[in-house]
């Protein structure tokens, strides 16, 4: 069974669900795919806070929309997570109780709109180069998930870059507020892609799996690339003094993000990470009426609609 594991990854075909797989490769995989899907449904409270507060009924739309799909990402993800055996509200006591992660760039404030656009512009751009390769990823569910999810970041990457395009080309002011935004956001995205190679004990195993297929460096690296000429258009000045490009190795050149600070907020320690969790946890308990409400009807009708609203709500506690 093992070697069949083994020749199905080398082969380039995927594992699926009922397949045999080493248990290191099922864990792996549960805690890879729910740091990913607590990430989605973590990362729309901080643009959420801006829907009551957009600039227009258009900017409204947008940002709803765009918020809704994180959420949907979210529930892609944690159902992928149950094929391995996963339980979804066990994952989400998990995130609740703080004993799993989700991506250290939501524990930042939104501080003005033009974080909205920062966010779809980094930040989304960042989760783009991330998961491309993952449509690869040698896990079908997650890797026929991820599919989807990188077409709609793609809208989202856009949505950003059109507001900040739209923001350059309005008052000196919101000019002033594109470029604080993207002077937070810059290192924090730089940071979305883990911690440098040479401190990323788990990668060799994870590229053997194949549920990795870059190392962070690289992607780092890529999403730099592709970053500095859209900030040239922009009008906007990224915050590192050693961004350059570099003829010989052709690539940019560009600093060390400060990784005491990104440990620190991984650890629980950054700007936001108590309102977070505090937030995710009060919308757990405000939802409970709902699941008790579905199971109730349930009982009742003896025909199930609350799996389905539970897809949606995660699973009751009891
Ligand atoms: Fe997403
Ligand atoms: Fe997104």
């Amino acid at each position: 069974m093992e070697q069949h594991f083994t020749d199905t990854i080398d082969a380039g075909r995927r594992i699926e669900p009922r397949d045999w797989m080493p248990d290191g490769y099922r864990k792996t995989m549960i805690r890879q795919i729910a740091q990913h899907a607590h990430s989605e449904i973590i990362g729309m409270q901080p643009e959420g806070t801006w829907i009551t507060r957009a600039p227009s009924l258009r900017r409204k739309a947008i940002l709803l929309a765009k918020v809704q799909d994180e959420a949907g990402h979210g529930m892609y993800l944690y159902s992928a997570a149950e094929t391995l055996g996963a339980d979804r509200g066990d994952l989400t006591r998990k995130l609740i109780d703080g004993r799993q992660k989700y991506s250290s760039i939501f524990n930042y404030p939104a501080l003005s709109y033009a974080d909205v656009g920062v966010i779809g512009w980094l930040v989304d751009g960042a989760a783009i180069v991330n998961q491309v390769p993952l449509c690869r990823s040698s896990y079908g569910p997650y890797a026929r998930a991820m599919i989807r999810i990188c077409k709609e970041e793609s809208f989202h990457q856009r949505q950003g870059y059109e507001l900040l395009l739209a923001m350059m080309n309005g008052t000196s002011a919101q000019r002033a507020m594109v470029q604080d935004a993207a002077d937070r956001y810059w290192w924090p995205s730089l940071m979305m892609f883990g911690p440098p190679d040479a401190d990323s004990p788990n990668t060799a195993q994870s590229m053997k799996w194949g549920i990795k297929r870059h190392t962070n460096d690289e992607l780092r690296q890529r999403f730099v690339d592709m970053t500095v000429p859209q900030a040239a258009r922009l009008g906007v000045t990224l915050p590192d003094p050693d961004l350059r490009w570099n003829d010989e190795r052709g690539h940019y050149d560009f600093g060390e993000p400060d990784w005491e600070e990104f440990k620190a907020v991984l650890s629980g320690a950054g700007p936001c990470n108590a309102e977070r969790s505090a937030r995710r946890r009060a919308a757990h308990d405000d939802g409970a009426w709902v699941r008790e409400a579905a199971l109730a009807h349930a009982a009742r009708t003896r025909n199930p609609p609350a799996e389905r609203i539970f897809a949606a709500t995660g699973a009751p506690d009891a």
